[in-house]
């Protein structure tokens, strides 16, 4: 293929999904991440559930670089809308037939972007990417995350033994999932918990008048 059409075929597998709501916005993820995201997925509490990068900003642009080559995955940044901190990731990818994964759901410690971002998510999923199915798989001693789900009103469709290798032990994953059918029952529950939180962030966010030093 010539390079210029090599280029544009390149970038046209770049999603460009941006949802706002709840004090948060998914945007797709760029190249100026890549020290975010290795900074965020270093943090050894959380890095137990994920599978392990590399430290090095290099080898995560060359991991984006492939990214933006690969069809059926959107990579998503979450930022935090009145002042686009970054605070996380998530993606939806394996899009196929209709159905999904989603996961690299990684927020920063002590963001509350978790029902907004999840809320986003589902939103992507469902109404900009006309998905009939997403599923998501979390490492069964991942408590807290395994809760959320179940919280936010998704099924369980059971245990993966050694679902995925973690350093060098095999971990089991509990897998939920959402059909399209469910989401607007999910979404009323999970609207209520992310704009409960957003006010939260809105009282503590600077006013009009504070950004502009008035
Ligand atoms: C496995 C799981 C738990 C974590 O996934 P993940 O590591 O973030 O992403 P993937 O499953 O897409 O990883 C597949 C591969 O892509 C790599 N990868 C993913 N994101 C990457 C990134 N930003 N840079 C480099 N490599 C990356 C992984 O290292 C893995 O490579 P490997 O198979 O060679 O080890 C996933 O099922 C998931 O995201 N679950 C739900 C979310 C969750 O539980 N989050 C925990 C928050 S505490």
């Amino acid at each position: 293929m010539l390079p210029k059409l090599w280029r544009w075929w390149s970038q046209s597998l770049r999603h460009s999904v941006r949802l706002t709501g709840a004090g948060y916005t998914l945007r797709p993820v760029t190249m100026d991440d890549a020290a975010a995201i290795v900074a965020l997925r270093s943090d050894p509490e959380k890095s137990r559930f994920v599978h392990a990068i590399s430290s090095d900003v290099a080898e995560q642009e060359k991991w984006l670089a492939r990214y933006f080559e690969r069809p059926g995955d959107c990579y998503f940044a979450v930022e935090r809308s009145h002042d686009q901190r970054f605070e996380g990731t998530v993606g939806i990818y394996d899009i196929e037939k209709g159905h999904a994964e989603w996961g690299r759901w990684f927020l920063l410690p002590g963001s509350l972007a978790a029902p907004a971002s999840v809320f986003l998510t589902y939103r992507a999923a469902f109404e900009e990417l006309g998905l009939q199915k997403l599923y998501c798989r979390t490492v069964a001693d991942n408590k807290a995350v395994v809760s959320f789900h179940d919280s936010c009103g998704l099924k369980r469709s059971g245990v993966i033994s050694n679902a995925f290798t973690l350093g060098t032990e095999p971990v089991d994953a509990v897998e939920h999932f959402l059909e399209r059918a469910q989401w607007p029952e999910v979404r009323d529950n999970l609207s209520i918990q992310a704009n409960r939180i957003s006010r939260l962030i809105m009282r503590n966010a600077p006013t009009e008048k504070q950004k502009h030093g008035l």
